[in-house]
């Protein structure tokens, strides 16, 4: 893994922004998406620049399940609203969470992934370690699946809802195979609430308890994290 340590999140948004202008350069097409905060100052770099993703496919990591299709809380809507309204690519695709048949979904999601290879994918990663929705205990051969989350991921995300409990209890997902099928990971990380899990990941045993390690296995690997977040690693 080539980390990466910066100041903070702006800055760690234009090294980010660096390797999306890079992979476009060098040919690259189809682009793996994230959500959450983390990655949103990376987007705003791209906004600002003159990238052009007219010709190019994204492919995001996840959804939730069950919310209405007009929520503004859907993975679909804070994409639109942080990218694609400001850089439309030429197919966007999101797993469908309003799919009467999941499984079907997620094979169909599957195929989409398969039949456009991730040249880089952006990756967020949760304080227990999940990349994805791929919560603790994800096998590592895990395809697009159904997932249920922890108790601690809804927490973590019920900020962004007015009670905790509309924060869904399910989500579809990349699983962890699909997502080290990508070329090129780039894997952003802020804050000191996300110091164990960056730990683990760079240094601890690659181990499903904590989904994110399995990066290690990965050859092309770039990590961007600020000094609160690298904070824990021996080898600063
Ligand atoms: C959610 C998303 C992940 C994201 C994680 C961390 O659970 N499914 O893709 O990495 O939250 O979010 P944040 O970047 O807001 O800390």
């Amino acid at each position: 893994m080539k980390v990466i340590v910066v100041k903070d999140n702006v800055e760690g948004g234009k090294e980010g922004y660096k390797l999306f202008a890079d992979a476009k350069k060098n040919g690259a097409t189809t682009f793996g998406l994230a959500t959450g905060s983390t990655p949103i100052t990376t987007y705003q770099e791209i906004i600002k620049s003159d990238l052009d993703f007219t010709d190019s496919i994204s492919i995001n990591l996840d959804e939730y399940v069950g919310l209405p299709e007009d929520s503004d809380q859907s993975y679909d809507y804070f994409m639109h609203e942080n990218l694609f309204n400001a850089k439309p690519f030429k197919h966007s695709y999101l797993p469908n969470g309003r799919a009467a048949d999941l499984e079907a979904e997620a094979k169909h999601y599957d195929q989409i992934i398969e039949d456009n290879p991730i040249d880089l994918q952006i990756l967020g990663i949760g304080r227990n370690g999940h990349i994805g929705f791929n919560e603790p205990g994800t096998p590592a051969d895990s395809t697009t699946h159904k997932v249920s989350l922890t108790q601690s991921t809804i927490d973590a995300n019920a900020r962004f809802f007015e009670h905790e409990e509309d924060v869904p209890r399910y989500a579809i997902s990349m699983g962890l195979a699909s997502i080290m099928k990508s070329k090129h990971i780039l894997i952003e990380a802020y804050g000191e609430d996300k110091a164990d899990a960056i730990k683990g990941m760079i240094e601890g045993p690659v181990t499903t308890d904590l989904p994110a390690s399995v990066l290690q296995n990965h050859d092309n690997v770039t990590v961007i994290i600020d000094e609160a977040a690298a904070n824990k690693l021996s080898n600063k």
